[in-house]
């Protein structure tokens, strides 16, 4: 006779109200995706009144993303930052993300050129020689972490790459970027306080001020740092503003990047037909990419606050008030998306979907990201990987984002 388990309390039992989607654990132990379709369904516009981060409105269908992400006049980055957790008062990072207009595009504009097209090609070379360098050193026939060993090193080689980064010192940006985004109270964060995160990125800082220096006493070159410190627009910024931008760029191009190169993976290995479609037509490579930065949304919310009174999808939101815009949600939008939950990589409109935010603060990386993921992929595909997945992979304890701590896996060689 077999004895049932105890059943888990139902997180769809609780009333509406009591639904607080903002607790880390539900991306931890990837269960949100229930919660989200109830709120969609019955609740679209949704009050937390109660949360460990305060009271926050829940925006979870992808058009009233939309809606917010447009009017950035009503829902301010600048007033309360982007996370549904406020930053300390005094410790408080500055960089355009957090900024509304004026200042948010003369910032965005002496950054954005480093993804430009034109720069993209010349990135293109130097990305498949390292991702061919990285594959092929992979164990054949025994388990390892796809995680440490392909999706941070190539990101991270990435990043040292464009801002020309002392080569051997470069798993300090990987560090750095998780000391930006952990949840300072996960079991395995890098840091344990708020002030132990502050005191390393004022190292960071020191880091990368030392290496400005030095690119602005030598001729100019083609790397970010150089680019910024030799710019017109960029030579004579503050620096407290320079070293904020850069620590965007570590952060935005980084962990959302690695987690598509993890979480991609993970989805083949969970779609065997979608893998096998791959195979027989390489040319949905593209399109593979933007489903699985759709289906992995690694940037689970962005917040605003709202800078008067207006009304969303018929509710009330008051001046001052949190609201998050869910990404994780709006991508698995039923009445927008065919067949959301699914991942198919031959869709019809495949770049539907706000992994990439929307409006002013959209994404400056997207074709930087886009173009790592499709290089990865062609030279898996193109030396016939045969790749497992051994176990579960370990997820991040963050509402912020969707990441992927571990993913044991295999590659099979005769
Ligand atoms: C799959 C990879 C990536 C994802 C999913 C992602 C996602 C996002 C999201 C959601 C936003 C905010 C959009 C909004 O508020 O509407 C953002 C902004 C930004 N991202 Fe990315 N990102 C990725 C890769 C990158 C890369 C590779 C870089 C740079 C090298 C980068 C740099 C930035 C910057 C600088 C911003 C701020 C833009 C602004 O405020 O105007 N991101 N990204």
């Amino acid at each position: 006779m077999t004895v049932a388990a105890p059943l888990a309390p139902d997180p769809l039992a609780k009333p509406l109200g009591g639904i607080d989607v903002s607790d880390p654990a539900i991306y931890q132990q990837d269960t949100w995706q229930p919660l989200f379709a109830r709120l969609r369904r019955e609740a679209p516009v949704h009050y937390c009144a109660e949360s460990r981060y305060g009271p926050y409105w829940s925006v979870t269908r992808y058009n009233d993303i939309m809606t917010v992400e447009l009017d950035h006049a009503t829902y301010s980055s600048e007033i309360g930052g982007i996370q549904v957790e406020d930053q300390p008062a005094d410790m408080k990072r500055g960089s355009f993300i957090r900024m509304d207009p004026p200042r948010h595009a003369a910032q965005r504009r002496t950054v954005a050129p480093v993804a430009a097209p034109v720069n993209l090609a010349s990135y293109e070379t130097t990305i498949r020689q390292r991702t061919r360098a990285v594959l092929d050193a992979l164990p054949r026939n025994e388990i390892f972490d796809w995680v440490d060993k392909v999706s941070i090193e190539l990101t991270t080689m990435m990043l040292a790459t464009l801002f020309d980064f002392p080569w051997e010192e470069r798993r300090k940006l990987t560090y750095w970027s998780d000391v930006a985004i952990c949840n300072v109270n996960a079991p395995d964060a890098p840091v344990r306080s708020e002030e132990e995160r502050f005191a390393e990125l004022l190292r960071m800082a020191d880091f990368f001020k030392a290496l400005w220096r030095e690119r602005a006493a030598a001729p100019p070159r083609l790397d970010l740092i150089s680019m910024m410190a030799h710019g017109d627009g960029t030579c004579d910024m503050p620096e407290p503003e320079f070293v904020g931008n850069l620590a965007l760029l570590v952060v935005g191009g980084n962990d959302t990047t690695r987690n598509s190169m993890s979480g991609g993976l993970l989805a083949l290995w969970q779609n065997p037909k979608e893998l096998a479609k791959l195979k027989a037509n390489p040319g949905l490579v593209p399109s593979l990419v933007a489903e699985t930065i759709r289906y992995q949304t690694p940037v689970i919310h962005m917040r605003r606050t709202a800078t008067r009174d207006a009304e969303l999808a018929g509710r009330r939101i008051r001046r001052g008030d949190k609201v998050v815009m869910w990404y994780v949600s709006g991508n698995r939008d039923e009445s927008v998306i065919d067949d959301p939950d699914a991942f198919i990589v031959d869709r019809a409109k495949p770049r539907q979907h706000l992994s990439y935010g929307a409006g002013i603060h959209r994404c400056v990386g997207d074709r930087l990201a886009d173009l790592q993921l499709r290089i990865l992929w062609e030279e898996i595909l193109g030396r016939g990987l045969d790749i497992a997945v051994m176990g579960p992979p370990r997820r991040l304890y963050s509402n912020f984002i969707r990441g992927i701590r571990e993913l044991p896996v295999r590659i099979n060689a005769g």
